[in-house]
């Protein structure tokens, strides 16, 4: 580090279990990038995306809750993300602020081997991360069951990108290929919880949980023992970033780095 280091940040609030730092700081020293991410913690966007235009910050990785509140401040976006209507990146060229969203990319990387058109996908959770998880079920030709605690925000979701509904009574009359789990349930420090019964499980579907704990969810675990292939998030967490540092340095980011990149992340 030197005075010409360009500053990065992940910013979100709590921050306590971010492993952005530690991917991109990885990153950034096997591509010999001379910057360096830190993480800041705030609740106001007002003053987050104050203190990216003074620095300035060349790269922000964007987390909850910000990934929706920090749009009105963007001047430009890509067209996925005004698709989802999300973004988690942010980089700064020639102080205008481009707004992207990689969690696409983070899900495509960890369902890359699960076959999808015409498959029924079970989608728990209504939020900024099952927006993502819709907009590429959609494009790969999968339909969608829309399954969440409040009603009225899977009815977002379902106007915006298709499929159907469902209550948790009804969970039993459906098949379904694929289950993902886009809600925090499973989180530390609740990695007691589940947010589907164990009941629901077959061995010819595939569970997808974007929470990414140091151990397997409950959820993976569960899903495991009944003889269904499971993938967890940190492969979407990993996704997510190689694609930021790609779009922040202009560089390609090979199987061979990305394969050092999950051992660094799976010894911590
Ligand atoms: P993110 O951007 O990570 O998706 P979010 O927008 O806060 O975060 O969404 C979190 C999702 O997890 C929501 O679908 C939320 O359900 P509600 O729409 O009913 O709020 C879901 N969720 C969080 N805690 C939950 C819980 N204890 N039981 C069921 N669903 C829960």
């Amino acid at each position: 580090m030197n005075n010409q280091t360009q500053l990065n940040l992940v910013i979100g609030y709590p921050l306590g279990h971010s492993k952005s730092p530690m991917l991109h700081n990885f990153l950034y020293r096997r591509l010999n990038i001379d910057a360096v991410m830190l993480a800041l913690a705030k609740t106001q966007i007002k003053d987050l995306v104050g203190v990216i235009k003074k620095y300035p910050v060349g790269l922000t990785c964007v987390t909850m809750p910000h990934k929706q509140s920090i749009l009105p401040y963007l001047d430009v976006m890509d067209n996925r993300a005004k698709a989802i209507g999300a973004v988690n990146t942010v980089i700064n060229k020639r102080d205008k602020l481009y707004g992207y969203n990689t969690d696409i990319d983070g899900i495509m990387f960890a369902l890359s081997r699960v076959p999808i058109k015409n498959r029924t996908v079970l989608l728990l959770g209504a939020g900024g991360a099952a927006r993502a998880v819709a907009y590429f079920v959609v494009k790969s030709g999968g339909k969608i069951l829309y399954l969440n605690r409040t009603a009225g925000k899977a009815n977002i979701l379902q106007r915006r990108f298709g499929g159907k509904i469902i209550r948790k009574t009804d969970l039993g009359k459906y098949r379904f290929d694929l289950i993902i789990n886009a809600t925090s349930v499973g989180m530390q420090p609740n990695a007691k919880d589940s947010p589907l019964d164990k009941k629901y499980f077959r061995p010819y579907q595939t569970v997808f949980d974007v929470v990414y704990n140091a151990k397997p969810t409950k959820l993976l675990t569960e899903a495991k023992v009944a003889g269904a292939k499971t993938i967890g998030g940190m492969e979407m967490f990993i996704g997510q970033g190689v694609k930021q540092v790609e779009l922040y340095s202009g560089r390609r980011i090979t199987q061979n780095l990305i394969s050092q990149v999950r051992k660094l992340m799976s010894g911590n």
